[in-house]
């Protein structure tokens, strides 16, 4: 089959992390997918910066809109960031092209998503965003494809890593909010703009997107609560403890009888309770609904590799989607060999 030729616009913590997966797992994408995945173009503000990947084979752009437009792509990726600016700009661009998107953008979706997803309607592609809630968890696909039929009562979670990692860090090790903030920053977990993080409008922006496939409502992140952990203290965490519990930043959406309620605050949770063990950059969604009962999925949330991980993800969604797709036996395309395993005796 033709290859698969992708796009990346960004090339911070996850677009470099995106581009290196791409490379040193081609052999393994291409065994999966049944076609190489290309990266033929890319675009970012420092041209010269060592990103740890060779991408002198890609055209460069210096303007993302215009590689939306112009350059030899099937699959646009945009990994800029931002509600509106450039990565709106590009994003539009590429789906009026008739291109696939592949982002994780959640502040754009939060605020644009309902638009562009008929854009790209309209246009007969894919708009892809798997990374955008909870890192590296599958939760979207999960609840898009996997959980077909159930309706859903509640959904709530600890979808901000960058939070959950100072708020464990401050509680295990004692020590202030800014210096656990600075080490989430020089992790790559922050938003560039940590005001996001720490206020709680990334985890608005995640829960929006989350009711939105919950409820079937319309994305509407203005609509909810928001009080996030920049006032949490060592007394408030201490307090909590001497209680019997935690204080997590949870994102609660759920049914109720005057409609759906979407809120984002700092909550005590009881020790034993299983959202209280979910410790460091980690996140979990729970899903409560009527066919299925409790599902709780829990990984990776924020980090170049986690979130790669979807991003690639995504992108081979769309290659296997393509025409000329082989599919391989029920459990996926085979590896050439296996090494027979051997009873011991
Ligand atoms: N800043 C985000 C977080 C990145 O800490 O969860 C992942 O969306």
């Amino acid at each position: 089959a033709e290859p698969l030729r992708i796009g990346i616009a960004g090339l911070g913590t996850v677009g470099a992390a995106v581009a290196r997966v791409l490379a040193d797992k081609a052999a393994e994408l291409t065994r999966q997918c049944g076609r190489d995945i290309i990266v033929n173009a890319v675009s970012a503000r420092d041209a010269k910066r060592d990103r740890g990947v060779d991408l002198s084979s890609a055209q460069w752009f210096d303007d993302p809109v215009e590689l939306a437009k112009k350059a030899d792509i099937d699959v646009f990726v945009e990994l800029i960031g931002g509600e509106d600016g450039p990565a709106l700009a590009c994003v539009k661009a590429a789906l009026d092209a008739g291109r696939h998107v592949v982002t994780a953008n959640k502040a754009l979706l939060a605020k644009h998503g309902v638009a562009l997803a008929e854009t790209a309607e309209k246009k007969g592609v894919l708009l892809n965003y798997e990374a955008a809630v909870a890192g590296g968890i599958p939760v979207i696909k999960t609840m898009r494809e996997a959980m077909a039929g159930n309706t859903v009562n509640r959904v709530f979670g600890i979808l901000n890593g960058t939070c959950n990692y100072i708020l464990t860090r401050m509680e295990a090790e004692g020590l202030s909010f800014e210096e656990c903030l600075k080490d989430a920053q020089r992790l790559g977990y922050a938003e560039a703009d940590p005001t996001f993080d720490i206020e709680g409008n990334d985890t608005a922006h995640k829960l929006a997107i989350l009711t939105s496939l919950a409820f079937g409502t319309k994305i509407a992140a203005g609509d909810i609560y928001l009080e996030g952990i920049s006032n949490i203290t060592q007394a408030d965490i201490r307090a909590a403890s001497n209680l019997g519990f935690r204080i997590k930043l949870l994102g609660v959406a759920q049914r109720t009888e005057s409609g759906i309620e979407q809120r984002v605050h700092p909550t005590m949770v009881p020790t034993a309770s299983v959202i209280a063990q979910v410790h460091g950059v980690t996140n979990a969604v729970a899903i409560e609904t009527d066919i299925l009962g409790e599902l709780l999925l829990s990984g990776p949330g924020a980090g170049g590799n986690a979130t790669a991980s979807a991003v690639v993800g995504d992108i081979a969604d769309i290659a296997k989607s393509q025409p000329g797709f082989q599919h391989g036996p029920v459990f996926g395309r085979p590896a050439k060999e296996l090494k027979p395993y051997r009873k011991a005796r």
